[in-house]
Parts: structure tokens; sequence; C-alpha cells
């Protein structure tokens, strides 16, 4: 499996504390079956991004792991003003892999409708834009039609694996694997921060997806798709978006369920 969004690299944020947290996680990766791993430190108000730095500590883990694991860097990319600056002059720096996608992840506050036209601009600039674990994202949950409209418009999503066990709560859990049937999910990533209360493990999601959906939708989202991000290739599997259910709260309470069909 392919892991394309996982803070292995020690010391940059709040992933790996130590170069043997990091080492840890690695060990823990290669057991459960974890070929590929891209480190993707956060850029935002919190952690500062320096690709030098992020280099060097990617080159120090590798040359440990040489042979039995690949590692490369991209940028848990927030969508802010600054960030949204930066890129411009140098897209490769926050790109998975140096190449063409880029992990985004919106605020759990406010997504402010630029944020549309920011996407796209992405787009324009010949980038893929990767929404991370919006499952995770109460706005985004509140307001489902919104992402579905990124993703019809050439964005893709990626859900973390731990989502689908309810680590990250109930409605987590059901916008997971209610995109996951919608075809509104492309990948499935670790977002691991240590080898305890955030693990790189993939492996029981792979099974589980394999269980549910079969071994093809499995291999898709945790293999495929996750290499040809990785290259830089088109993605092989990319289902046709069926249909949106918006729910009228987040919550489990009243209101219930409203289907909505779209237009193709
Ligand atoms: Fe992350």
């Amino acid at each position: 499996m392919i892991d394309i969004h996982c803070h292995i690299l020690p010391q940059l944020d709040d992933g790996a504390d130590s170069f043997e947290t990091s080492c840890a996680m690695a060990e823990m990766a290669i057991e459960g079956g974890i070929t590929h791993i891209v480190g993707t430190p956060h850029s935002n108000n919190a952690y500062r991004f320096v690709p030098e730095l992020i280099r060097q500590r990617r080159a120090e883990l590798q040359g440990r792991f040489e042979g039995r694991l690949i590692l490369a860097t991209g940028c848990d990319f927030h969508m802010s003003f600054e960030n949204l600056q930066d890129i411009q002059h140098d897209a490769a720096r926050f790109t998975i892999n140096q190449r063409n996608y880029l992990l985004v992840e919106f605020a759990d506050y406010s997504i402010p409708p630029p944020m549309d036209q920011a996407l796209h601009q992405l787009q324009l600039a010949g980038l893929h834009p990767i929404i991370t674990h919006p499952e995770r994202n109460p706005l985004i949950r509140s307001q489902p039609e919104r992402l579905f409209q990124w993703l019809r418009q050439g964005c893709y999503a990626q859900i973390t694996a731990q989502s689908f066990h309810g680590k990250w709560g109930q409605a987590a859990q059901e916008r997971a694997e209610e995109w996951l049937a919608a075809g509104a999910v492309h990948f499935i990533a670790s977002d691991a921060h240590n080898v305890t209360s955030r693990p790189l493990r993939l492996k029981e999601t792979y099974e589980l997806i394999s269980k549910e959906h079969g071994e093809e939708v499995a291999r898709a989202l945790l293999v495929e798709n996750p290499l040809a991000a990785f290259e830089g290739r088109p993605l092989s599997y990319v289902p046709e978006i069926g249909e949106e259910r918006a729910k009228t709260n987040d919550g489990a309470a009243a209101g219930g369920w409203r289907k909505r069909f779209w237009p193709f």
C-alpha cells in the first residue's frame, strides 16, 4: 500500500516527535504492508514549512530504511492566503513527490466563498487538489454539496483510514461510508502522527473496504490511486459521482435525510 498523507518526518510539526518515533512508525508501516510513504508536514499558522529541512529529514529516514520503504515528501497544505500566495512561486515544494497532486486542508471554522475560486486556480496551474479528510470537517459535513461540487470540477477526496473504524466519531464514520458508496472517495490515507493514538496502519482498513466493497475498490483507494498520485499519473479509479445525500444537521437528531440528485 501507498500512504500519501503521513506525519512521519521527525520534529517538523505535531507528528513524529523524534527520529526514533519516525523509525517506529516506519517499522509499523512495513509490517502492515506499506511500501511507499509521503511525509506531509503541516504548513499553517502553527508550523512553518521549510522545504530544505523537510528534504533533509526525509533523506535521513530514507537512509535508515533503504530497500525496505520508499519515502517522499509533500505537504499538508492548509488553504490559507499565505500558502496560496507561496504556491504560485513554486508548487513542487508542496506537492506529493514533487509531482502534480496536492493535499489541501480546509479550516474547521470557516471556508469563505473565495476558496472555491482558489481551488480552481490551483487546477488552472496544472495541479490536482486532493481534499483531505472532509469527513472530519464539520463545515463540509454540514454542506456536502460544496464538496461534491469541488469533486465535479475535478478535485479528489481523501478519507482518513481510522475514520472508517470510528476513531473520529460517528458523524465522520457515517460520512466516510456514505461518500465512498456515492463514488466520492478517491484515496484512503493514514494521516498518522505516531504509533499510538494516530498510528501508521492501513491494513485493517484495506480488509474492511475489501469486505464491504470488494477488493478492487480497496486496491484502487489504497494502492493504485495513491501510487498514481505518487508518480504523477492520471488516477485509474475515478467513479462517477452518483448522488449526494445531505443531512439537515450534523447530529443524529431530527431532520433525517434529504436526497438530492444532481444532473450530469
Ligand atoms: Fe495531516
